[in-house]
């Protein structure tokens, strides 16, 4: 038997069998099913989405010898023609290779005769936007007013290149493209029916290397196949797609869990003995803070690895976060580094140095400090924001706005207090605030309120700017005022603003 390549070998052949895409099925087995068919179909998506196959499977379901119907026999001699790719009444057509007017005139020359089996003559276009304008004003005019027993599917990557009187005539549908684990559990059922064994995490790569498209994951799967040698491991496949052994990454982001200077330095030097790109490196340590943000969040969404999952644990969202900022900085920067090497070290190296703490609401840039230094960093979350959010009312409240936040870890949030409203501090208000914050993070949380000398941007002190804004614009409009400034000039009146209220 000659071997078939698994994207045709797995084409799907009914509605059930395609991954994704539920918003487009949903939709065409309501019309199937209700008979409330449309003459032109246009499917649009980037390429591998599934385009052709649900052009194909359509055609089956408006041919099927049991009748119009969603769900297609795929064993009458049409669905068998279909499926074989031999149907004299579904025409398939690559418009890529017949762009000419005389060929699109020659195949609607056609369209006036009748099916000569099935109950619809189907022409399926390909890549539809690579028809000459002629070939389109010719396609429009059958479009129009197409004979009863014709239908016309049309697919493209490139929809924008439609003319709109051709776009206006069809029901579309777009295709998206297919999720990571889709795409990973897909492969995962492929691999198992085939007897060939895999490591998941070696899905999950060639998934997120087929960027949303399942046509280009398979036949990376086929390749993967024949590298390893039919045993499909996460070292093997990444070394075929040109990524590090994410092992490598695991290391990296031990010794930063670990917070040791020491041995970052000696994985980055062992690393680089190897001569990677360190372009590609730092892209992995992207990709692998993004799948422990993600497994953070949703801890049984995704089948990732146990480093991961741990990893979930280890670290806390904000220190992902900002890790993944500066990664993103640090890539931005690398080509201006002396060398790669170099501008990856000083990146990874920053990420040691920084924890993750709010800064006074003053500061709006991204800063750091050295973890055992004083606080201050970027502010993911401004206090002004959580306590608009806190059941707060009272004494409890007046204190809370007047305290800016100085600090959050994990468990603990520390505040300051200027020293000129100490008064407001007592034990009872700081345990009351630290409830609601328990509450309102559904956590434990250890609050602790400070006393500072130092100016603090505070909720109450925005709220009292805002106010004296809201003022002065109100004082402005009514000085602006023709009637006001009329009447203080026949009355020889002043405008008195203590008696303006800005609401
Ligand atoms: N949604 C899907 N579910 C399952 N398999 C799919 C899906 N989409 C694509 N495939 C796989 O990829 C192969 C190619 O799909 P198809 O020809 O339908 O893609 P397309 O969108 O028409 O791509 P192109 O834009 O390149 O023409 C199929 O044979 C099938 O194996
Ligand atoms: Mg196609
Ligand atoms: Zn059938």
């Amino acid at each position: 038997m000659t071997h078939q390549v698994l994207a045709r070998k797995w084409r799907p052949r009914t509605f059930q069998e395609m991954v994704g895409q539920e918003h487009i099925l949903r939709m065409l087995t309501h019309a199937l099913d209700s008979q409330r068919l449309h003459h032109a179909y246009l499917f649009t998506g980037t390429r591998g989405v599934g385009k052709t196959t649900l052009g194909r499977i359509l055609a089956k379901c408006l041919n099927c010898e049991t009748g119009i119907t969603s769900t297609p026999c795929n064993t009458c001699s049409i669905c068998k023609a279909i499926d074989a790719g031999n149907c004299l009444d579904l025409i398939e057509v690559d418009a890529a290779s017949r762009t000419k007017v005389e060929d699109t005139r020659e195949l609607l020359d056609n369209v006036q005769y009748a099916p000569t089996q099935g109950r619809y003559k189907i022409y399926l276009i390909d890549e539809v936007h690579m028809l000459s304008n002629h070939s389109f004003n010719a396609l429009l005019k059958t479009l129009e007013e197409p004979p009863a027993h014709v239908k016309f599917l049309l697919a493209t990557t490139d929809p924008k290149r439609l003319p709109i009187t051709i776009l206006s005539r069809c029901l579309q549908f777009n295709l998206r493209h297919v999720p990571i684990e889709k795409i990973t559990q897909h492969l995962a059922h492929i691999c198992t029916t085939e007897n060939i064994v895999f490591e998941i995490a070696a899905l999950q790569s060639l998934a997120q290397a087929a960027d949303g498209s399942m046509r280009d994951a398979l036949s990376l799967l086929d390749q993967a196949i024949a590298f390893c040698a039919g045993n499909v491991k996460s070292t093997e496949t990444r070394m075929m797609l040109g990524c590090m052994d994410q092992d490598v990454i695991f290391h990296l982001l031990d010794a930063l869990a670990k917070s040791n200077g020491s041995q970052l330095l000696t994985e980055i030097t062992e690393l680089a003995q190897h001569g990677p790109d360190f372009n590609q490196v730092l892209e992995d340590v992207l990709s692998t803070l993004h799948q422990i943000s993600i497994a953070q969040i949703v801890p049984d969404a995704r089948a990732y690895s146990e480093q991961i999952q741990q990893f979930a644990k280890t670290f806390s969202a904000e220190d992902i976060q900002l890790y993944y900022q500066i990664g993103l900085i640090g890539r931005r920067d690398l080509p201006f580094a002396p060398s790669a090497h170099q501008g990856f070290e000083m990146m990874m190296l920053r990420m040691l140095a920084f924890h993750p703490v709010v800064a006074p609401q003053t500061q709006n840039t991204v800063s750091a400090a050295p973890s055992q230094a004083a606080p201050v960093a970027s502010a993911p979350l401004t206090w002004t924001e959580i306590l608009s959010k806190l059941p707060l009312s009272g004494m409890a409240l007046a204190l809370a706005s007047h305290c800016a936040l100085t600090r959050l870890s994990d468990h603990k949030i520390e505040l300051s207090l200027e020293a000129k409203h100490e008064s407001l501090l007592n034990k009872k208000l700081v345990e009351r605030i630290e409830q609601a914050l328990i509450q309102h993070l559904n956590k434990s949380i250890q609050l602790e309120i400070k006393i500072t000398k130092t100016e603090l941007n505070t909720p109450a002190q925005q709220q009292g700017e805002k106010q004296a804004k809201r003022h002065a614009d109100a004082t402005t409009l009514i000085q602006n005022n023709p009637q006001v400034q009329k009447i203080m000039d026949v009355f020889e009146a002043t405008l008195d603003p203590n008696s303006i209220t800005a609401v």
